[in-house]
């Protein structure tokens, strides 16, 4: 790992991944995921919001108890009451943080709080101040950084680090920014910020266009060092960035020169097992976790897939604890596949055979989506009674 530079991962499951309408958990659940998340490998688990609902107090406290390695992180806004009850639920925590900030675009400061920049600079150091009794471990958000000014924005995250912020979160909170563009403010503020060495630069980035993940890598790149990320990409309207890709596409880029410490292979596991406790199912084409991502359903691909896996699959499905690969057989499946999985059912043919057997499967695939072992098990007898078989 020599020269490569760790990004932190910072999962939001629990918190912007249970704001989605349907996904709420109990306490027992929440505490059940956060040790399957720590387990995982990830940094720094946002366990709530407590001051939310006193469900969410409790999730937070029973987390702090239940978490030894990783980093607990309670949500609040720049509101004394949020952040001493958001402290208070951090009492037991091992490493306590405290997530606290406002809004800093021109249209949150004007619609949301009716001020101006000024004031919301002063709030906003003033809630860092705030957090700093309960815990040095303080991350900033600056809420619409993805469309806050970068001159007024450098100026705030400069103040906030002066007064104790330790991490600075720069939230694309409606997943407006495009990937060069939030690379570009990230690259502004590390230029602009004279203090932003004392402090870890965070993306938190929303999918509301389709970039989450694509704009955390650009993040990335330009300098960040953590990224928030869920399970699923699960969270506010279309989701946040999903936690499986970014780890997934640090680690097959090795040019990047990055790493994370997550386990891989824990991967598939707990997405089924997030999808299943928030009854949200995963869209199948869901790059690493989707039921389809690592199946091959036409005759070109699954040709160049039985020939070399490499052809047709950058990720080896066993690396992200997924069920091996699958031939998919349809109308759009080729000879090759269609012998290999004959092949699997302990039927051995000849091409000729292949080649009859073939016009039959078409007939059955065209009439169905998928083709079934028991359907391909039907033609194989009917064609040995027939004693078309050769060998
Ligand atoms: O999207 C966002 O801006 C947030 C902040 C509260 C960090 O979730
Ligand atoms: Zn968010």
């Amino acid at each position: 790992m020599n020269n490569k530079n760790k990004i932190l991962i910072f999962d939001t499951t629990l918190r912007d991944g249970e704001q989605v309408p349907g996904c709420k958990l109990n306490t027992e659940e929440k505490v059940e995921l956060a040790l399957d998340l720590e387990h995982l490998g990830v940094d720094i688990i946002e366990a709530g919001f407590p001051i939310s609902s006193p469900g969410d107090f409790l999730s937070v406290t029973e987390i702090s108890k239940n978490i030894t390695n990783a980093t607990v992180c309670a949500l609040s806004r720049a509101v004394e009451k949020d952040i001493q009850v958001a402290g208070e639920a951090l009492k037991f925590a091992k490493r306590p943080r405290i997530h606290t900030g406002i809004g800093t675009s021109d249209l949150h400061i004007k619609s949301k709080f009716n001020s101006n920049r000024e004031n919301i600079l002063e709030r906003a150091v003033q809630c860092v101040k705030w957090a700093s009794k309960y815990t040095n471990d303080i991350e900033f958000y600056a809420e619409d950084a993805g469309r806050t000014n970068n001159d007024y924005l450098a100026r705030v995250i400069e103040a906030v680090i002066n007064a104790g912020a330790t991490t600075v979160n720069i939230p694309d909170t409606t997943g407006y920014c495009l990937p060069y563009q939030y690379g570009e403010k990230i690259s502004y503020l590390i230029n602009n910020v004279p203090n932003i060495d004392r402090a870890v630069i965070s993306c938190h980035c929303h999918n509301d266009l389709g970039l989450a993940t694509a704009n955390s890598i650009a993040g990335i790149i330009s300098g960040a060092r953590q990224i928030e990320c869920t399970i699923n990409g699960l969270g506010e309207r279309a989701g946040n960035t999903s936690l499986e890709e970014v780890v997934m596409i640090i680690k097959q880029h090795n040019d990047l020169n990055f790493y994370t410490g997550i386990d891989t292979k824990q991967l598939n596991p707990i997405s089924r097992k997030v999808s299943d406790i928030m009854r949200m199912p995963v869209q199948p084409n869901k790059a690493i976790v989707g039921s389809n991502a690592f199946s091959h359903s036409s005759g070109i691909h699954q040709d160049g897939f039985l020939k070399d896996a490499l052809t047709y699959e950058i990720i080896n499905p066993l690396e992200v604890g997924a069920d091996d690969s699958k031939i998919v057989l349809t109308a759009r499946s080729g000879r090759s596949a269609l012998a290999h999985r004959f092949k699997k059912l302990g039927y051995e043919f000849n091409r000729n055979d292949v080649d009859v057997l073939y016009d039959w499967f078409l007939k059955v695939a065209d009439s169905k989506k998928e083709v079934e072992d028991a359907d391909l098990s039907k033609l194989a007898i009917t064609y040995q009674q027939k004693n078309y078989a050769t060998t």
